[in-house]
């Protein structure tokens, strides 16, 4: 016999009055479950129910979601009752209690439309800098900072949860996503996701599928064969829906082998309702639905922020195709009890909206969370001589570039958050979307000078001779260099922008004790990096990351981030030098360019993405996936594995072998001793620990089975192969310390 499932909600629900109401049903549940053998939990009930009392017309209702934005350019005019300038809006039905349905954007926090007025939220530091801190909590703390604030004001839908693999480091959203392996991404995503919807808040899980680049994003066909889509990108979403159990899915723009992702029944139908068996709602992006039967037969639920699309499929024509039988009654109460579903499972019936009440937003505890993620997320590259942390004994430093004296930058688009206090420079960047650049008033110069006695200027840099000649008579040059990236446009190069290659170079040949810090969405080549002492990578570290870089660089905060991407030494590295489907070069999405319908083949390099890609051609990169340095020097040891069948658990040791406290993570990866895999080689466990000075500390990881499984899709399985496995206990994918050979027994995983 199967058991109900009782989920926290349920729990939670126990002395609710929508509780109480639904206890005798919830007993009902059980006998019918003891004589079926059929398991329907309380919120898959409590849908059923409420799609029996709905009209058709109701029905329709929940499925048609619009831009809640009033925009000259798309003549949209705001839904009355939605939140102004946000992502979008579906009226609720008060007749049966069911809430509106408020959707904001996005990841890192709160976002607006481009307006004039937007709300002013806290942001966490960017998608790939919170896998930077390959830390599952940081992500969940986050996660459920923000979805407070959602909650607040005024929305129950969270636009978040992006996991798109970085296939291509040019991709102007990398920032949005957590890096290039399914393992961290999927983990990472996941507890964000966890987190943001622990406040009766939906969050979504986007883009699905193969949204890994802008260019020619809303017609671009992604050609990709079963086997490495699944042990890709789409393993990155398994783990990240395991996880997080979103309650809906976005689906992307781009097609898939063929279709579009909205109307593609192999992504929706087959592998994540029947194979994953998730039972939340298919949502579309803005401007994703292309069709009314196709999209609502092959797994679309809801269609959203109309009028994006350029007709509204999901009213008049969905009602006129279940009339004529073409979509059955059947699927359209499964769509809308998909809805429903995801509104109970998540609370949204518990706590009902209840409009903007962004004055309870605590600002302050917020900003010191989002600054705890932008500490553990910074990554120190490079340390020579030990030039970081700042020493006591520099009198003199000079701050270069970046507008480090006034804040830090922000990735442009949809997820959009806007500082409390404004920008800090106002009208910088495109006027246009994915514009403006925003930075946040957190000043990196001014937080060093709180933090040191050392005397410290600035200069913009704009003048690179000034720059080198200012920088000879300091003690130290400290050079803020930026990649802004935004949504719609890839980058058409990985070198930083504004001359700020050749601004560095010319700085540290004029002083050999230059420090680089690098605000960017993504990876960046390093022309200079023979010439200087040391680089951190910062990100878009968020609301409090001037603060965060300043603590870092004068060691009141040991960094331990480590790079959840491969930093190329230059394009050539990468499975497609020339970005696939950029029939004009430039790197944009702007359909009047095409002369036709583009693919990318992404079959080169399958499931190889990233690491696995540079180490199956035999590639060294700049610096490697999970690369990163500490003040601290952790000793790793004591490395042991035990499997038992697909448990596969090992143990280890980290000590901390320094006088200042620290961050490290074991990082665990296998190796199969023959080509079994895409690639030589797999992260299948990570884990962070905090060691004081001298600290010794033990550490046990359970390794997710389906990181050491291929997928099988003639029986549609992950299977384990028998044999040989190296296990390494390692510090980033190219330092391992320990290694261990175990057989593994072939094992077909449930
Ligand atoms: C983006 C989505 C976003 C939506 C709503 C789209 O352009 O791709 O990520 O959630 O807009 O703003």
């Amino acid at each position: 016999m199967k058991t109900v499932r009782h989920n926290k909600r349920e729990r939670n629900l126990k002395n609710s009055y929508l509780g109480k109401s639904l206890a005798g049903c919830a007993a009902m549940i059980v006998v019918a479950v003891s004589n079926h053998a059929v398991a329907q939990s309380m919120s898959e009930n409590y849908a059923n129910d409420l799609v029996k009392k709905m009209t058709r017309e109701e029905k329709l209702q929940m499925l048609m979601g619009y831009f809640s934005t009033t925009a000259a350019w798309l003549k949209s005019t705001a839904p009355k009752n939605g939140m102004p300038n946000s992502a979008g809006y579906i009226e609720g039905i008060s007749r049966l209690g069911i809430p509106a349905q408020s959707q904001t954007d996005a990841g890192i926090g709160v976002a607006t439309q481009r307006s004039p007025n937007p709300r002013e939220r806290t942001a966490l530091p960017s998608g790939i800098a919170i896998a930077a801190t390959f830390n599952d909590e940081i992500a969940y703390k986050g996660g459920a900072m923000i979805g407070n604030e959602a909650w607040l004001s005024g929305f129950n839908v969270m636009l978040a949860g992006g996991a798109n693999l970085l296939r291509e480091p040019r991709n102007g959203r990398n920032f949005e996503y957590t890096g290039e392996d399914p393992l961290l991404s999927g983990a990472i995503t996941g507890n964000t996701i966890k987190g943001i919807q622990s406040n009766h808040i939906i969050s979504t899980l986007k883009h699905f599928a193969f949204n890994d680049q802008e260019t020619n994003r809303f017609t671009i066909d992604v050609q990709i064969g079963e086997q490495a889509a699944r042990q890709s990108d789409l393993l990155a979403f398994e783990i990240a829906n395991e996880i997080g159990k979103p309650g809906s899915v976005m689906c992307a723009y781009n097609r898939v082998n063929g279709d579009y992702a909205c109307e593609n029944d192999w992504l929706l139908n087959k592998v994540l309702k029947n194979e994953w068996g998730f039972k939340g709602y298919v949502m579309s992006d803005w401007g994703a639905t292309h069709s009314t039967i196709p999209a609502a037969n092959r797994g679309l639920d809801q269609q959203s922020g109309y009028p994006f699309d350029k007709s509204p499929y999901f009213a008049g024509a969905l009602d006129e195709a279940v009339n004529n039988n073409h979509v059955s009654e059947a699927r359209l109460d499964d769509m809308v009890g998909r809805i429903l579903f995801a509104m109970h499972e998540n609370g949204l019936f518990e706590k009902p909206l209840n409009g903007d009440q962004s004055a309870k937003i605590d600002f302050v505890a917020n900003g010191k969370i989002t600054q705890e993620a932008a500490e553990e997320s910074i990554v120190l590259l490079k340390n020579d001589r030990n030039i970081l942390p700042i020493s006591k004994t520099a009198k003199k430093i000079i701050i270069i570039g970046g507008h480090a004296d006034k804040g830090v930058l922000s990735g442009g688009g949809s997820s959009q958050v806007y500082p409390v206090g404004g920008m800090a420079i106002p009208n910088e960047g495109p006027a246009e979307f994915p514009g403006p650049m925003v930075f946040y008033p957190s000043s990196p110069l001014k937080e060093l000078q709180k933090l040191t006695t050392a005397e410290i200027t600035y200069y913009d840099g704009a003048d690179i001779n000034k720059a080198a000649e200012l920088s000879s008579k300091a003690d130290l040059a400290i050079v803020f260099a930026n990649q802004w990236t935004g949504e719609s446009v890839d980058v058409v190069n990985l070198n930083l922008q504004n001359n700020a290659d050749e601004l560095i170079g010319k700085v540290a040949s004029a002083n050999s004790n230059t420090v680089v810090v690098l605000q960017t969405g993504g990876p960046v080549v390093m022309p200079w990096l023979d010439k200087v002492g040391a680089v951190i990578e910062a990100w878009y570290p968020g609301t409090s990351g001037g603060k965060a870089i300043a603590r870092v660089l004068v060691g009141e905060v040991n960094p331990s981030g480590a790079l959840p991407a491969s930093f190329v030494t230059s394009i050539n590295q990468i499975p497609r030098p020339k970005l696939g489907g950029d029939e004009v070069g430039i790197a944009v999405n702007n359909p009047s360019q095409l002369k036709g319908r583009v693919s990318v083949d992404y079959n080169i390099e399958g499931a190889a993405v990233g690491y696995k890609w540079l180490d199956k051609t035999n590639q060294t990169p700049l610096f490697p996936f999970g690369y990163g340095l500490s003040y601290s020097n952790f000793e790793m040891k004591n490395f042991k594995v035990r499997a038992d069948k697909s448990k596969v658990t090992v143990n280890f040791s980290i000590k901390n072998n320094s006088k200042v406290d620290g961050k490290a993570i074991a990082q665990i990866y296998a190796m199969p001793s023959s080509d079994l895999w895409e690639a030589p080689k797999r992260l299948v466990g990570y884990k962070k620990m905090q060691l004081a000075k001298m600290q010794e500390k033990s550490g046990t990881i359970e390794i997710n089975p389906k990181t050491l499984a291929v997928y099988n899709p003639e029986i549609k399985k992950w299977v384990i192969k028998g044999g040989d496995y190296d296990f390494t206990l390692s510090k980033s994918s190219a330092q391992h310390i320990q290694k261990i050979k175990v057989k593994l027994e072939e094992t077909i995983l449930d």
